[in-house]
């Protein structure tokens, strides 16, 4: 069977792709990185990308429409046949158009428990609120602003001194370790969806596509 090929999108820092990189690199993922975009040319995960021989590609959203850009991103994403479309900190909101390209091929990682907290600074507003537990949460990606049925989430405690970058910080070592393995579930090909539900363990994946 041929190693599926992932399709990371990026805005910045990049340390989820490196985590995904680096699990790739140490054969606990069985996957290949076939291109890693931005839509920042500025963003530091495209240089890491190059420094580890991945091709990086720069495509600026600015002054593009979001249909125009979508239809553009996707094509990129189609020319590398991906598998899967990772976003790993893309902070831009897919259109409808782009999701509908890629049917339950989409991933994200966001730094809160879904549903609580969705959006811009998830940290920021799990501390201003309060919870005293929080984490991460990997889920599909669908029309609505991370909405889709969740794959995997790990929890965190909010510590009493926490401000958002020492919970970032502590949720962030949580992404780095889920992100992988619910990319590997997603592509072993054995789960399928019941309702809202992921549910590991029957084949209607992947593979099956
Ligand atoms: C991560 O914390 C990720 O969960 C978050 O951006 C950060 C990217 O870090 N994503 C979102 O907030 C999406 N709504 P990274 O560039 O080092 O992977």
């Amino acid at each position: 069977m041929r190693v599926k090929r992932l399709a990371i999108l990026l805005s910045g820092r990049g340390s989820n792709f490196e985590a995904i990189a680096s699990n790739i690199r140490s054969g606990r993922l069985d996957a290949e990185i076939a291109v890693v975009v931005s839509n920042r040319p500025d963003a530091r995960g495209l240089e890491t990308a190059r420094e580890l021989g991945i091709t990086a590609v720069s495509l600026p959203s600015k002054g593009v429409s979001r249909e125009e850009y979508d239809t553009l991103l996707a094509d990129e994403v189609e020319r590398h046949t991906a598998d899967l479309v990772c976003l790993a900190g893309f902070m831009r909101l897919l259109s409808p158009h782009f999701v509908r390209r890629f049917p339950l091929r989409i991933l994200n990682i966001h730094p809160s428990l879904l549903p609580s907290f969705p959006g811009l600074d998830a940290q920021h507003q799990a501390v201003e609120h309060g919870v005293k537990v929080s984490g991460c949460t990997v889920h599909f990606v669908d029309e609505y602003l991370d909405a889709g049925p969740i794959v995997g989430q790990a929890a965190v405690p909010v510590l009493d001194g926490d401000d958002a970058d020492t919970l970032s910080a502590r949720i962030l070592a949580e992404e780095h370790r889920i992100y992988s393995e619910a990319i590997r579930l997603i592509l072993g090909g054995e789960w399928s969806i019941e309702g809202r539900r992921v549910v590991a363990g029957r084949s209607t994946g992947l593979d099956s596509a």
